[in-house]
């Protein structure tokens, strides 16, 4: 991209787009490398427990942030964009424990509009880091409140001055889902050559799964979808929500979905160890918790052709404590 482009988006503060079959898309070369990640085999993890079904992860870490939050942040941004919601420096302030508040910040710093991030304090010193070096505002709330009391203040903030703050809500936009419907399941399904028949994956604010699992099963409605989920409400496994204990986000549209399985910790980050050790994947530990349950799903299925996704890059910060 030049800056004499007059097209080019950031450069000159101006946001033109084209108009994309599905949706409209930004034409800006770093926002086009979000999305239609590679699909990876995980064979040596599959043969070592026992082999006979095929196992695929999305890698997510690929995307220009490092996670699969990328996609729905742009999806959001653009809805927002398109709607005027974002003009004259108004302020973009939502609630994330840490992968979307950094794809917003990248968002914001790219396509020059302010943003403001409620972030849980026990959020990781990198993480935070990283937002404010990509020039976002963070506000700490209480970690014993988790994301929640991040989307309460987030709500706060919008409420107290409604011109000044948009508050997309990532937990309740449809844009969210709607990413994964237009991108993510799509690619899960010309990928697999439509051969797939369980899809697997961790719930956050359940639109990743929600919207793959309503694309897969418009093509093919045998395709079993089964969510994941930490085994408590204190688990320590970013990214993820112990549901029966949390805000229900409207994200999460449990009829794409026909079971739940839940993790433990220590399980999760074993299957991390292994994505490192047997595959050469560094992920974090909500890929290790999908892996899990992918392979759980496969020793009771050995006909099973099993996708999964790979949400983030590992922290590395976080990688010593993890041994
Ligand atoms: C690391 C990680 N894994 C999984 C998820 C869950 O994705 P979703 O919010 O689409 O349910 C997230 C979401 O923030 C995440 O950051």
């Amino acid at each position: 991209m030049f800056a004499s482009d007059p097209s080019a988006v950031g450069a000159n503060r101006t946001i033109e787009r084209t108009q994309g079959s599905e949706h409209t898309v930004l034409r800006d070369p770093l926002l086009r490398a979000i999305g239609n990640t590679p699909l990876l085999p995980l064979d040596r993890i599959v043969a070592r427990h026992g082999g006979g079904f095929r196992l695929f992860g999305k890698a997510e870490f690929l995307n220009p942030t490092g996670s699969v939050k990328d996609r729905a942040a742009l999806f959001i941004v653009e809805e927002a964009i398109e709607a005027g919601e974002l003009r004259n420096g108004r302020t973009l302030v939502d609630a994330s424990s840490g992968n979307t508040a950094v794809a917003y910040a990248m968002l914001g710093a790219r396509l020059g509009f302010p943003v403001r991030l409620c972030v849980p304090r026990n959020a990781h010193p990198e993480r935070l880091r990283r937002m404010r070096a990509l020039g976002a505002e963070i506000v700490l709330t209480d970690p014993m409140e988790g994301s929640d009391g991040a989307q309460r203040e987030a709500l706060r903030i919008s409420r107290a001055q409604p011109e000044k703050y948009y508050y997309p809500d990532q937990y309740n936009s449809p844009a969210n889902p709607g990413a994964h419907y237009a991108g993510t399941g799509p690619e899960i399904w010309h990928q697999t050559n439509g051969r797939l028949t369980h899809f697997v994956a961790g719930v956050g604010t359940g639109g990743t799964i929600s919207g793959v699992a309503r694309y897969l099963k418009e093509q093919q409605p045998t395709i079993r979808v089964v969510g994941v989920e930490p085994t408590g409400p204190m688990h320590g496994i970013e990214g993820l929500k112990h549901l029966p204990s949390a805000l229900r986000p409207s994200t999460y549209q449990e009829r794409w979905v026909d079971a739940t399985m839940r993790i433990e910790t220590e399980v999760a980050i074993e299957a991390q160890g292994e994505l490192a050790r047997e595959e050469g994947i560094s992920v974090g530990r909500s890929a290790g918790a999908a892996v899990a349950a992918s392979l759980a799903l496969g020793a009771a299925s050995p006909e099973a052709f099993i996708v999964t996704i790979l949400p983030d890059a590992a922290d590395p910060m976080a990688q010593e404590t993890d041994r």
